[in-house]
């Protein structure tokens, strides 16, 4: 374990350009009609204690068709109105098909959804999420109101083979990076990746034969599972992912070493503080200045850093790319 030193440089090494993509071709004002094109559980088991649905749409013959980057997302306008009267509000979705979609042709555009129950607060009543069940619900062949793209920071470099990568998801933030993997495995996998899952039970993982087929068919991409609530043969304690970080410092060490790293980071609110703490405790200063900018009075007292001091006191660099929730 090592203590950062504060830095005010600016940090220039490994910095990446990101492509200029179009957003907002199609706009709330003027949404396409897309229908659904498949629907399947994508969990390991289908008794996982979420429900999460991968949901295929054809965009074909619309203005959206074919204007997606990896790491975008897609807005979906769900039918009906609020309790004032209001049409419902559009929602955000991280797109999980590739640049190209599904198919390669810019048809087929793909989310994760994860249905939201809940119990209100204070009335203690069954809470449905509005947009999550209905786009679970959905059958194929239904049709669905969307807009988008959205993003232009949450993407793949210009020249993705000029980087490696750690991807850092909890739950659905494995979205944009299912769709990251498969450009990056068009590109022949150029670059070494890590994927960094984190799931509160194994049964609860997502994509899970897909990311392991991948990672024995490609050396450079590894995947590297954080269980939080149970014990598994492959992890003999409670783990978050930033605690794989650690536990698995033979080949991330090196990787973060690199100036070719960059590290994203995508899925529950406050996973951001904790990776940020691991990796100030992990390496040494100059290593930790290449992806973090520590306020000097804060540097040395890691233990007691709170979510509050990000950005003012801990400043991600312009290698770490950040989307939460
Ligand atoms: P837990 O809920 O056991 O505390 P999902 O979206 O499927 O619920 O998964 C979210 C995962 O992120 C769970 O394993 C959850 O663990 C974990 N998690 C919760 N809080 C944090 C945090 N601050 N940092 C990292 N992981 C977290």
């Amino acid at each position: 374990m090592t203590t950062p030193t504060p830095s005010n440089e600016t940090h220039t090494l490994g910095r990446p350009t990101i492509p200029a993509v179009d957003q907002h071709i199609v706009k709330p004002t003027n949404p396409i009609i897309a229908k659904v094109h498949a629907t399947r559980i994508c969990t390991v088991s289908k008794k996982a204690a979420g429900f999460v649905r991968h949901i295929e749409f054809d965009v074909s013959g619309t203005p959206l068709e074919n204007t997606w980057h990896a790491g975008q997302s897609f807005g979906v306008i769900p039918p009906g109105t609020q309790p004032n009267g209001k049409a419902h509000k559009l929602r955000l979705y991280s797109i999980a098909a590739p640049t190209g979609g599904e198919t390669g042709d810019g048809t087929i555009i793909t989310t994760t959804v994860k249905r939201v129950v809940d119990e209100h607060w204070n009335t203690h009543k069954l809470f449905k999420g509005i947009c999550s069940n209905y786009l679970c619900d959905l059958q194929i062949g239904d049709e669905v109101t969307l807009t988008g793209p959205v993003g232009k920071r949450f993407l793949l470099p210009q020249n993705p083979a000029d980087h490696d990568y750690i991807f850092i998801a909890t739950g659905t933030g494995i979205a944009p990076f299912r769709s990251m993997i498969l450009d990056l495995i068009k590109l022949n996998m150029p670059s070494k990746v890590a994927l960094l899952m984190g799931t509160p039970y194994e049964s609860d993982l997502l994509y899970h034969s897909d990311l392991t087929n991948w990672a024995n068919e490609h050396q450079s991409f590894t995947y590297h599972t954080a269980i939080s609530r149970h014990i598994t043969p492959t992890q003999s304690k409670k783990l978050y992912v930033q605690d794989r970080l650690g536990e698995d410092f033979g080949i991330l060490g090196p990787m973060l070493a690199s100036d070719r790293t960059l590290i994203y980071i995508c899925g529950i609110a406050g996973m951001e503080l904790g990776v940020f703490q691991t990796l100030a405790k992990l390496l040494p200063p100059d290593q930790l200045a290449q992806y973090l900018e520590l306020a000097p009075e804060i540097a040395n007292d890691i233990d007691h850093w709170e979510r509050k001091m990000i950005p003012k006191k801990i400043k991600k660099t312009k290698r770490v790319f950040l989307e939460v929730y």
